[in-house]
């Protein structure tokens, strides 16, 4: 699933066609509970989930899986050079860094010439809005070009949870001054057969503004 839209790759086929998913070694970034490295394996690929947060890969650990689970930063991956054909993202770890290019050029270093990166983010134009699924949420209240993080502290002011905003010239800059081609820039639509709401996310909003953008991107 690449968003809280609801498109997934069966749809949208932003790796290949799943038939050549077949044998093919897949990282996964920012992998969370690891879904997507689940439904890989599934098709016959061989992921390795890598996350930052043990606690992420222990609920990984607990539903299973037949991949190796890595506990690492997206910016500093214990991998060779030329280790993987696909790199894929659902809202991992590139949100959250400040310094994307890093990750970009580590996600390069470890593809092979010829593989793709394909990341989804919270759309940028979301960052100029209310994050609430109502009618709130649909007035400009801050710029879409301020790029201070948004940063949640705990009582002793240690940044608990930080979001970094670039625009999608930022992004597409990322992408571009680190190696990459970029193939595809896509914003799912909201779809009828998505009632949820759940935090900013809702059917309000999805019909009206993006929510998630992906990047499809390829090692020349
Ligand atoms: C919003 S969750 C997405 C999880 C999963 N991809 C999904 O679709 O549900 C973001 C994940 O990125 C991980 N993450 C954040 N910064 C990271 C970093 N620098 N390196 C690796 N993982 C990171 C977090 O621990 C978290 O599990």
């Amino acid at each position: 699933m690449w968003g809280p839209e609801g498109l997934d790759e069966v749809e949208a086929e932003l790796l290949g066609p799943p038939e050549e998913l077949k044998g093919r070694d897949v990282l996964e970034l920012g992998a969370g509970a690891a879904q997507c490295s689940r439904w890989l394996a599934a098709q016959g690929a061989r992921p390795v989930a890598l996350d930052i947060s043990h606690r992420q890969l222990q609920h990984a650990l607990r539903i299973g899986g037949p991949f190796p689970l890595v506990c690492a930063d997206a910016g500093a991956l214990p991998f060779a050079d030329g280790s993987f054909d696909l790199v894929c993202s659902a809202y991992g770890a590139l949100p959250f860094v400040a310094d994307p290019r890093l990750v970009l050029r580590e996600v390069r270093r470890v593809l092979r010439p010829g593989g793709r990166l394909v990341f989804s983010v919270t759309h940028p134009i979301r960052w100029a809005f209310p994050d609430e699924p109502g009618p709130e949420g649909l007035s400009v209240s801050a710029s879409y070009f301020d790029r201070t993080p948004y940063v949640e502290q705990d009582e002793e002011g240690r940044a608990v949870y930080v979001e970094h905003h670039r625009t999608l010239g930022d992004r597409v800059r990322d992408v571009v001054a680190s190696g990459f081609r970029l193939v595809d820039l896509v914003e799912p639509e909201w779809p009828a057969w998505n009632t949820s709401e759940w935090g900013g996310w809702s059917p309000l909003r999805g019909n009206l503004i993006p929510g998630t953008a992906v990047f499809v991107c390829v090692r020349d």
